[in-house]
């Protein structure tokens, strides 16, 4: 690469600004996970596998699909996984990216995944209370409109977030070479 030529990209304007990931950049914290960052990550994606796959079944069973699965014992077996495994998710993705602040933050699809991710708690939050407050079922247990919409989203968002990192682990190819 030429020094001093500055190459741009749609994303530039949506990525966190260098200074502050060069002010997160800690080499001693780096050198301390280096041995574990596969594990790191490996732990990530695991994580993240049953934390999709349980918002997903429960999202299903909500939107009306196997209605005889009693939905309370449901209920009960699939959030304390969903909030294991988002609470693990969290924890290792933030330490995927202080392992190398300057090299996770200059990924293109960083920033929109944690934007994603932000509106998924959100949409979590308020399913979650007007559930509790029992404005999202009809008097038969059938989801209202804004209760559908909102699971619909939430699984949308969770789907976003996945199809973001995987996008900043291996972009597409600018370039193809077989063609
Ligand atoms: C604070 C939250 C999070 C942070 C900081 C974070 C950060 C990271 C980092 C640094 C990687 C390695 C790839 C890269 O360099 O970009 C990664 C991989 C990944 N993350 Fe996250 N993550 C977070 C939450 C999540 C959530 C909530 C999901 C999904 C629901 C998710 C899904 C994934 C997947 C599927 C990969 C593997 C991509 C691949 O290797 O193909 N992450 N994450």
């Amino acid at each position: 690469m030429t020094p001093g030529l500055a190459f741009t990209n749609a994303m530039d304007s949506f990525r966190i600004p260098a200074q502050y990931l060069i002010a997160m950049d800690n080499r001693t914290l780096h050198f301390a996970l280096q041995p574990w960052q596969f594990l790191i990550r490996a732990v990530h994606v695991f994580t993240v596998s049953i934390f999709f796959g349980a918002v997903l079944l429960l999202n299903l069973r909500l939107l009306g699909r196997a209605v005889e699965l009693p939905l309370r014992p449901f209920f009960r077996l699939a959030m304390p996984v969903i909030h294991s495994s988002l609470a693990v998710t969290m924890l290792t993705g933030v330490a995927l990216f202080f392992y190398d602040p300057v090299a996770v933050g200059s990924h293109d699809w960083l920033t929109p995944k944690l934007l994603f991710i932000t509106l998924g708690f959100m949409n979590a939050a308020w399913l979650n209370s007007n559930g509790k407050a029992g404005r999202l079922t009809t008097p038969n247990g059938q989801l209202t409109m804004p209760g559908r919409t909102a699971v619909i989203i939430a699984l949308a968002l969770w789907t976003l977030t996945i199809f973001c990192s995987c996008l900043n682990a291996e972009p597409p190819p600018r370039l193809f070479l077989g063609s």
